[in-house]
């Protein structure tokens, strides 16, 4: 039986399992967050994530808050922390914290001191994408909250260092625009040449702008640095649909470095950078990939189905996941 789901290496040094569609994405990544979540809480007592925004993830944040993974997760030993976030109104659609709530942590048994948002509620709006000068009170409140997120990052991980491995998040949820940006990390922006902080603030660039507000107001945001997530156990990219395909074969073929494509700057030091795609988005870079050596996310049992409500004793019965991941 294939392993479920075949990888390849990339030549940026990414692991890449390719699912026929976004369902079977969604359920793909369900899957890895809840066999990380079980190895961390055998390995430490407890689990750290980090959510994604954009559209991509909520499926999977849906999955999650079903069976029967909402059977399986250990909610009570699970720290959850944000990507990035709008600065937007409480309440504005365009929160991320607002859709993860919605579509998981308002319906799971986290407690509430281990969600931790990063508040940046203040409505500031840049001026629209033409202005030049951003909007200073935005800024302000931006950094301040890129700094009260900060402060919190270096209590929970600031005492390990890098190298003992446990310096970091367990898991950081990505998505990526068709522009290569990721979390809150856009091109030619000066976060990305930030080599300290771990948090900071972060204007949308006019592309991303056009796509995340009808007006194309550019929104300030906080996001995590490159250099935080890169201290991650893993960084899981998942990307879905064709319109990513050019973007995706780009950055896993390690060609374009640097500010131009901010998701290459994510590579972990330690940890593991596993790559999620769809067919559609995957078909460019499959037609090109040299395929390199083909090794289980885990090792399997059979492909991850959804469940039609059969009650579900132990992870271990999850098809498709016997805890033990490869690099
Ligand atoms: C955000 C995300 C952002 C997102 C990409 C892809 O807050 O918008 O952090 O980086 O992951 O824009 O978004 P989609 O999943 O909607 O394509």
């Amino acid at each position: 039986m294939e392993a479920w789901p075949p990888m390849k290496s990339a030549s940026n040094g990414a692991s890449v399992a390719v699912l026929p569609d976004a369902e079977s994405l969604a359920l793909a990544a369900a899957t890895v967050v809840l066999a990380e979540a079980r190895r961390a809480i055998r390995a430490k007592g407890r689990f750290t994530i980090a959510l994604s925004g954009g559209s991509t993830p909520k499926p999977i944040y849906r999955l999650l808050a079903a069976s029967p993974f909402v059977e399986l997760m250990p909610w009570k030993a699970t720290d959850f922390f944000w990507g990035d976030e709008r600065c937007v109104g409480e309440g504005d659609p365009r929160s991320n914290e607002g859709m993860a709530r919605e579509a998981l942590l308002d319906h799971v048994p986290v407690p509430a001191d281990r969600i931790h948002p990063i508040a940046c509620e203040t409505p500031v709006i840049a001026r629209t994408h033409e202005s030049k000068e951003p909007n200073a009170s935005g800024e302000a409140s931006a950094r301040e909250a890129a700094e009260r997120y900060e402060r919190l990052l270096r209590d929970i991980f600031g005492g390990a260092s890098p190298s003992s491995g446990a310096g970091g998040i367990d898991v950081v949820l990505l998505g990526m625009g068709e522009n290569g940006h990721t979390a809150s990390l856009f091109p030619g922006s000066s976060v990305l040449d930030e080599r300290e902080r771990w948090a900071a603030a972060s204007l949308e660039d006019p592309d991303t702008a056009r796509v995340t507000s009808s007006t194309g107001e550019r929104l300030w945001r906080v996001t995590l640095t490159a250099p935080f997530i890169n201290r991650s156990a893993l960084v899981l990219f998942v990307v879905s649909g064709s319109a990513k395909a050019a973007v995706v074969k780009t950055v896993l073929e390690g060609g374009t470095r640097g500010t131009a494509m901010p998701a290459t700057l994510v590579r972990p030091t330690r940890g593991r950078l596993w790559w999620l795609l769809d067919d559609a988005a995957a078909h460019l870079f499959e037609a090109g990939s040299s395929g390199g050596a083909r090794q289980p996310l885990y090792r399997a049992t059979e492909p991850a189905r959804p469940h039609q409500g059969e009650s579900v004793e132990s992870f271990d019965d999850l098809p498709g996941c016997e805890a033990g991941p490869s690099r």
